[in-house]
């Protein structure tokens, strides 16, 4: 099937021993992209709990970690949710003019090429509703007081379990952010960079007495609608629902 030849080759590598492509747009003194989408005027814009004081022990972490889908319905609180949105996403240092952010997670060539959404159901210190995160603050703005439960559970083809998790991570990819730099090779190592950001999700929710549940089963149209994402420069690519774990 020619489907099945294409993305395999997808799967290789495109890179040869130049770095940068000469034809890119960074290579021709085109500026890079912003690294943040930024919000909205008049949106409300929530600080986070600088310095969550979370003890975890990263073996157990590690070891302990499985998918979880069943969730004990009580409340996560806010610095528990901070720490995991600081553990996987938020910009420790810029380097040059935009040229590079460092995170806790990796990326290639650091362009960090994609934006968090997140769906707040059940944490204490921070109202329902739909957030985007600025990770240039640690801030969050809030985009929505409300989304139907059904749309969310259209959004990852009908897995209800995911409406019981306490927040809902969902990952937009902002393409031109890598294309700008390694334009056709930038696409499989986005795709790279957001298992990095979904490990560490992960592994901050396995310390944070929660679980996660990644999730590739989610239907695009839907899902780019909830954030009113156009669907070509920036489209959701992966879900992490997170909830607390029964004791
Ligand atoms: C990229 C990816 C996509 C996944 N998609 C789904 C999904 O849509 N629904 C689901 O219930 N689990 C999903 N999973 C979870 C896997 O089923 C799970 O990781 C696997 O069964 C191994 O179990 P463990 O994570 O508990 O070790 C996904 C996992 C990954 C890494």
């Amino acid at each position: 099937m020619k489907t099945i030849e294409s993305n395999r080759n997808f799967m290789k590598s495109h890179f040869n021993s130049s770095k940068t492509p000469s034809e890119s747009d960074q290579v021709k003194g085109v500026s890079a992209p912003s690294l943040q989408i930024p919000p909205k005027e008049g949106n409300e814009i929530i600080s986070l709990p600088s310095a969550p004081i979370i003890k975890y022990n990263l073996y157990e972490a590690m070891t302990q970690r499985r998918s979880l889908r069943k969730y004990s319905l009580t409340a996560m609180h806010l610095n528990e949710l901070s720490f995991i949105l600081e553990t996987s996403c938020k910009v420790q240092k810029i380097v040059g003019d935009n040229i590079a952010t460092f995170r806790p997670a990796p990326s290639g060539g650091a362009r960090h090429p994609f934006e968090t959404y997140i769906v707040v159901n059940n944490v204490e210190g921070l109202n329902s509703g739909l957030y985007h995160y600025l990770p240039l603050t640690h801030q969050l703005e809030k985009l929505k007081d409300h989304v139907d439960a059904e749309n969310i559970v259209a959004s990852v083809n009908g897995q209800k379990f995911v409406t019981d998790a306490n927040v809902i991570f969902y990952f937009a990819v902002i393409p031109y952010r890598a294309e700008w730099r390694y334009i056709e090779r930038a696409h499989k190592v986005m795709l790279l960079d957001l298992g990095h950001v979904g490990q560490n999700i992960c592994l901050a929710a396995e310390a944070t007495q929660s679980g996660a549940c990644p999730i590739a089963s989610y239907d695009q149209d839907i899902a780019d609608s909830l954030f009113e994402l156009d669907g070509n420069e920036a489209y959701i690519s992966y879900i992490i629902p997170v909830g607390k774990k029964s004791q």
